[in-house]
């Protein structure tokens, strides 16, 4: 996809993004404060959060480096980060800095960052390589590098079958091995290779699962035709009638997963980390 086009498709799930970032940050926690913990995240440092979309882990990274440190949350979307600048004013927190940018165009100081992290970014990236690249120029020599993706559609089933009704639809096909997509970097090894292939060493790695809790298969719906621009890209330039068959499907599929007690979606996600050499 054209870097253009990746822009207006976050550009259209940017509203949809700030509306359920409460809950996705909720569903995320125990990933993200790994990933802060994984990153070294201390007071008085300079973090970088790539794809930061609304920037709930911008503001968590924020309190952690307190007044004395500094984040720069980063994004294709600019819309994600007036939400970020909105959000951060009305937390009382001056230590938060925006740039709209693509991850592969990445254009900061060298070495100026102690740390960089990337939530639930990297995988979708068309060059994760380049993105993973552009932060080793921007952390220090020792700096640490932590970011969280999916792991295996097997693990993350209500997330895998809504992709594959929605490709099955729009007549497309699953991403091919090395293409982004939301599993593309969650088997096996992937990720410990494209760290190392990038010059980064000692990759740490944590599984978390993190199943899906809401009041309904509604609400989980209502949030994924909302929020998740991954979901919304493949039926976004489909025909009106074949779109709203596939998210009927859709919606009959989440239904499996409701329980006496609500919506209960299994997920599962890598938190993954490495330094770069000093
Ligand atoms: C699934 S959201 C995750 C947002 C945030 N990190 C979080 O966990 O709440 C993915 C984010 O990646 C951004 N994004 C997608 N492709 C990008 C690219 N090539 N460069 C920079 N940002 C990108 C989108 O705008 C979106 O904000």
């Amino acid at each position: 996809m054209r870097q253009a086009d990746v822009r207006k498709q976050w550009e259209g799930a940017a509203p949809g993004w700030a509306k359920w970032e409460t809950t996705v940050a909720g569903w995320i926690e125990p990933a993200t404060i790994a990933m802060l913990v994984m990153a070294d995240i201390a007071p008085g440092a300079r973090v970088l959060d790539l794809a930061s979309g609304a920037g709930s882990q911008t503001l968590s990274a924020a309190r952690e480096v307190g007044a004395h440190g500094h984040v720069l949350a980063s994004d294709i979307s600019e819309t994600m980060l007036r939400h970020v600048r909105e959000r951060a004013r009305a937390a009382g927190l001056t230590n938060v800095g925006t740039l709209a940018s693509a991850a592969e165009d990445l254009d900061v100081e060298r070495e100026s960052f102690d740390a960089a992290i990337c939530r639930l970014g990297l995988m979708l990236f068309a060059e994760p390589a380049m993105a993973l690249a552009a932060l080793r120029r921007a952390v220090k020599p020792g700096g640490k590098v932590a970011v969280v993706v999916f792991t295996t559609p097997q693990s993350n089933a209500f997330m895998a079958k809504p992709m594959q009704i929605l490709l099955r639809h729009a007549g497309k096909a699953p991403p091919s091995p090395g293409q982004p997509g939301i599993f593309s970097l969650g088997a096996s090894g992937v990720i410990e290779r494209l760290f190392t292939d990038c010059g980064f060493v000692g990759v740490e790695q944590r599984t978390f699962a993190i199943p899906l809790r809401m009041a309904s298969a509604a609400q989980a719906l209502e949030m994924m035709r909302e929020a998740f621009g991954a979901y919304r890209a493949v039926v976004g330039d489909v025909p009106e009638a074949v779109r709203l068959a596939a998210w009927a499907e859709v919606a009959a599929m989440l239904e499996t997963f409701e329980t006496a007690t609500g919506f209960e979606g299994p997920a599962e996600v890598l938190v993954a980390a490495a330094s770069k050499p000093a």
